[in-house]
């Protein structure tokens, strides 16, 4: 069975961390993550600096990335003027986001929902004229920090329009980490009644230790693409109670102990945790890391 582990550590971790890595540090993580066998790498987003001061160097950060023939870098972007910032050859994917909340979409982007669909029918036909492939990010699907449950039609209306617009995959975000795998199973399943599972990819957070739970679920429902960050970084700071997302290191484990050859060195893949771990002078969550050092 293909897998594909999409690695959103120096994206989605982190934006989130109180404290601001240099460039050249974000640049050896993305490395090191590549050199342990990942190949598919968010890198950073192109949203305002004053929303995400911690990727204010997104620029700065993409012109220095390093070219592997097997490697896709992508990048968020929220608007017609993030796409103006796709201007390096690099950069062969973006990654536009919404919430299947409205509270949360206001929150995070400035913006209804509508709006956000709006922006997106103006600027996604322009990025895949250039020949940038469009990745979406559903959030919120398993539930919102401010309006709770959400409901299904609402996903599926959405999902719908985004694919209308030309984006091959959503991810599905369970952005505050509230999913158990009975709601996986039935959000998820309703999904996949509509949509093939080629099309979704699964963003679990691993706030209540569910994450792995979670992925395993989707895995068991064919699901094979799988978004993790490295030591379990990351979180939304629009999302109030949002923690880490899954850790790549236990993603990988378990993808590894379900006989899928992930290509992903584990122990290297640790060793990178660790050097992030002097880095931000801080313990990151992942279990398979402390296991592995223990
Ligand atoms: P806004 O303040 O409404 O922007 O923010 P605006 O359109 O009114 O423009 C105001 C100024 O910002 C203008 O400059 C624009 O040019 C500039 P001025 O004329 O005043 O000098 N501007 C920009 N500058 C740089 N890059 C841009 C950009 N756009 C406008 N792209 C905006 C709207 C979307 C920009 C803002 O709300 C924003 O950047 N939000 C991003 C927040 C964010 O990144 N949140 C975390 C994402 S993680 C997530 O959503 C969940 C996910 O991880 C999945 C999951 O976990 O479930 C994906
Ligand atoms: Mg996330």
């Amino acid at each position: 069975m293909n897998v594909r582990i999409v690695e959103v550590g120096p994206r989605d971790g982190l934006q989130n961390e109180k404290q601001f890595l240099s460039t050249h540090a974000k640049k050896a993580l993305i490395q090191k993550l590549i050199a342990s066998g990942l190949k598919e790498i968010e890198a950073t987003s192109f949203v305002h600096p004053k929303w995400i001061p911690q990727l204010a160097d997104a620029d700065e950060l993409v012109a220095r990335l390093p070219t592997y023939s097997d490697v896709n870098y992508r990048v968020l972007v929220p608007n017609a003027k993030g796409l103006e910032r796709v201007n390096h050859s690099i950069l062969k994917e973006i990654a536009i986001f919404c919430s299947a909340s409205e509270t949360h979409n206001q929150k995070n982007v400035n913006r209804k929902r509508e709006e956000s669909m709006a922006d997106f029918a103006t600027f996604v036909p322009v990025a895949l004229e250039q020949g940038l492939r469009v990745r979406a990010y559903l959030s919120t699907v398993f539930g919102c920090p401010y309006e709770g449950e959400i409901l299904l039609d609402q996903v599926h209306e959405m999902s719908e329009r985004l694919f209308d617009l030309g984006v091959y995959e959503i991810s599905l975000g369970d952005t505050i980490g509230v999913a158990t795998p009975a709601s996986v199973k039935r959000i998820l399943g309703s999904l996949l009644s509509q949509f093939p599972a080629e099309k979704l990819a699964v963003h679990f957070h691993d706030t209540k230790g569910m994450g792995a739970a979670n992925a395993y679920q989707a895995f068991e429902m064919g699901i094979q693409t799988f978004d993790s960050s490295i030591g379990g970084l990351g979180g939304c700071p629009y999302a109030p109670g949002a923690s880490g997302n899954l850790a790549t290191e236990d993603l990988v484990y378990l993808l590894q102990g379900s006989g899928v050859d992930t290509g992903v060195d584990l122990d290297q893949l640790c060793r990178t945790s660790q050097w992030l771990e002097g880095q931000l002078g801080t313990k990151l969550p992942s279990k398979v890391l402390r296991a592995h050092f223990a």
